[in-house]
């Protein structure tokens, strides 16, 4: 149905003379899901259900190319060891109509974590901007062999069947670290100027087509903009995809920004920002490459957007990195007319997150299912025997909970406090960035009313009201209360309330007041600086006081980087290591504060608005009286433990499934 609603998304393109379906690729993704250093079948799964979900062509991660990239936690292909491995995962992809492209990179003198990575390599001795780590300087020689190696790797894919490679020279990585006057510094034939610099990246491509042929497909991610001073600005960047693709051996390219530095975060824009927020960029590039297919890429989400870019002209590829993890069936669904069914990316960076700062398996808050067998277009199948089940709580976790519950045949009623479904993900929804958070229970909402779930919603619910469904099984997701910090004395209401109590009421209130919102931040998790800066719109000063030493610990580093940015930006005050003090003082809008190890004190006035964000405790009380009826109850969401959304949505998920 609507078949030409998406003709330019669905119509074919012939790269190297490979045919691709349609125009949609899946962009380059770690996943962390290699094991040991070879393909597992999981990996192999993860691509497939991509290629499934109706994907042209699929990037892989990053594969180990040269023997020096041995101990990464990525599938190897400089050896033969693993040739089995590359071969079933070509042609899980291949046989579903889906070119597999294997990408090669290295991360340089790159590093994203604590510490300095000894065994880097580089174009000069120069630091990392994140880790300061200094790399070994490439010699010449080295460069040579880099090329020769990395070129064998790229036959030794071709014979496993894969269609091509990419190489990934933005972002920072060594590539772009040769490619950028800011990170190389050489005299010799790689360095100097422009000419040297593009030479690395240009012997590669054509030692690679001199070994694989015309008809294996070649392609480049090219430094657009990456924000660094010295570095590849636009104005660069232009000049060096014309001298890299002016011999007509590379088949598509694509534009990325950021680098390894303070704007990393441009590398994968967040909800904080536009939408398709690298096209201006892409467009003013576009004379750069000309004639040769150019793949879009940043924060497309939606199957019309990507419609748009390609109708347009602005583009003959569509990469989709994070939607294509949220649904794989991105296209299908689009095909079929059921885009309303696509579980959309909410670009939160929480499958950021997950390899980066949790070194686990991708994972994703709109997709609990990532990687899994099932997991394109996920209907359950019916559980052996119909039960009765009664979710109370319709946030993020119940509602997951519940859809999964009733699509399996399920008898199920969901009770809901609120008279809408969401949780405190609505009000997440209200604060900066927050928008696309809707997407999960509107998600989970259409599919639980497909499913035939009751939503009894706006009601407080007792024990006694799940007891008189008579249900063979309760699940609990009443969420999380934030804890009083003990710093608090005595009857406050009024004066101080916890943070997710005291922003609704200013949710109209569109105006900005005098005096001083000021937030005790003992949670460190993003919210809390949406929170800031939803009160910046609406207070003439705010200012954030913590007992740690920073804030934003428990935020991965691309999202952190955007909230220290913005904070600095809307001059949103920052005290660390101080914990307020209570004094009487505060009904005239005066907040002591004291340091944590010294005791000193320090002083905010004109407080107008004070709140705390803080550790959550479960709302289990209704479990005990539920088991002491004899019936089983589940735990789901920050009632089982209060934690970040992916775990809403993956214990809620669980529990469906299981109950
Ligand atoms: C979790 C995650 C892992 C990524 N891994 C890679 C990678 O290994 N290689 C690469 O070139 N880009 C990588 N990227 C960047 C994506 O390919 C893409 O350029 C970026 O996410 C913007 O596209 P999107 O908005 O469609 O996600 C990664 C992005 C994310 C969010």
């Amino acid at each position: 149905m609507m078949q030409t609603d998406f003709a330019a998304l669905l119509a074919p393109l012939t790269l190297a003379g490979r045919r691709l379906r349609n125009r949609v690729v899946h962009a380059s993704m770690t996943t962390l899901m290699a094991s040991g250093g070879r393909v597992s079948d999981t990996l192999v799964t993860y691509h497939a259900n991509r290629a499934r979900g109706g994907a042209a062509m699929s990037i892989t991660e990053p594969i180990g190319m040269a023997h020096h990239q041995a101990r990464l936690p990525r599938t190897q292909a400089w050896n033969d060891a693993d040739l089995e491995g590359f071969r079933r995962w070509a042609d899980a992809v291949e046989s579903q109509d889906c070119r597999l492209i294997g990408q090669i990179q290295d991360a340089g003198r790159g590093r994203h974590t604590p510490g300095r990575n000894p065994a880097a390599i580089g174009a000069s001795t120069l630091p990392d901007d994140l880790s300061w780590t200094v790399p070994h300087a490439l010699t010449v020689e080295e460069v040579r062999a880099l090329v020769g190696e990395i070129a064998a790797s790229s036959l030794r894919l071709m014979r496993c069947g894969f269609s091509g490679v990419e190489l990934s020279c933005g972002h920072g990585h060594l590539f772009h670290q040769f490619l950028s006057p800011a990170s190389n510094r050489r005299t010799d034939d790689y360095g100097g100027d422009r000419a040297g610099r593009v030479r690395f990246v240009a012997e590669l491509v054509a030692a690679i087509r001199a070994l694989c042929g015309v008809g294996f497909i070649i392609g480049l991610k090219l430094p657009g903009e990456d924000g660094v001073p010295g570095g590849i600005a636009p104005a660069e960047a232009a000049p060096i995809a014309q001298a890299l693709t002016a011999p007509r051996n590379v088949d598509y390219v694509c534009f990325a920004q950021g680098a390894h530095a303070r704007t990393l975060e441009m590398h994968v824009p967040d909800r904080y920002g536009p939408r398709l927020v690298y096209m201006d960029l892409i467009r003013a590039l576009r004379p750069a490459v000309a004639g040769l297919p150019l793949m879009a890429l940043g924060r497309i989400t939606d199957p019309a957007e990507a419609e748009g870019i390609l109708a347009r002209g602005e583009a003959e590829l569509i990469g989709l990195g994070r939607a294509l993890v949220a649904d794989p069936a991105w296209l299908d669904k689009a095909r079929r007319g059921r885009t309303h069914d696509i579980r959309y990316c909410l670009s939160c960076n929480t499958c950021w997150g997950t390899i980066v700062a949790a070194h686990l398996p991708i994972a994703c808050v709109n997709n609990p299912r990532v990687g899994r067998g099932d997991e394109v277009d996920y209907w359950p199948a019916p559980a052996p025997v119909r039960r009765r089940v009664v979710v109370v709580g319709a946030g993020i976790a119940g509602m997951e909970a519940a859809w999964v519950a009733a699509a399996r045949g399920h008898d199920v009623t969901v009770f809901g406090r609120s008279p809408e479904v969401g949780g405190q993900a609505r009000l997440r929804a209200l604060l900066p960035g927050g928008e696309t958070i809707t997407s999960i229970y509107d998600y989970q909402l259409a599919a639980a009313q497909r499913a035939g779930a009751r939503l009894e919603l706006g009601v407080s619910t007792t024990a006694d009201d799940v007891l008189a469904l008579r249900p063979d099984a309760a699940i609990l997701a009443t969420g999380a209360t934030m804890i009083r910090p003990d710093w608090l004395e005595g009857d406050t209401d009024g004066v101080v309330a916890d943070l997710r109590a005291a922003l609704p009421p200013l949710v109209d209130h569109t105006g900005r007041q005098d005096g001083t919102a000021v937030i005790f931040d003992m949670d460190h998790t993003e919210a809390t600086y949406a929170a800031a800066e939803f009160l910046r719109a609406r207070f003439a000063r705010v200012v954030l006081i913590t007992p740690r030493d920073t804030i934003a610990v428990d935020v991965q580093m691309v999202t952190r980087q955007g909230i220290l940015r913005r904070l600095a930006e809307q001059r949103i005050a920052v005290v660390t290591l101080s914990l307020p003090r209570w004094t009487a003082s505060i009904e005239d809008g005066v907040l002591d504060y004291t340091n944590v190890y010294t005791g000193e004190v320090g002083r905010v006035g004109d407080v107008a608005f004070l709140a705390y964000a803080t550790p959550r405790a479960p709302n289990d009380a209704l479990a005990e009286e539920l088991r002491h009826h004899g019936i089983p109850v589940r735990l789901v969401g920050d009632c089982l433990a209060p934690q970040e959304l992916l775990a809403a949505t993956a214990s809620g998920h669980a529990a469906g499934e299981t109950v």
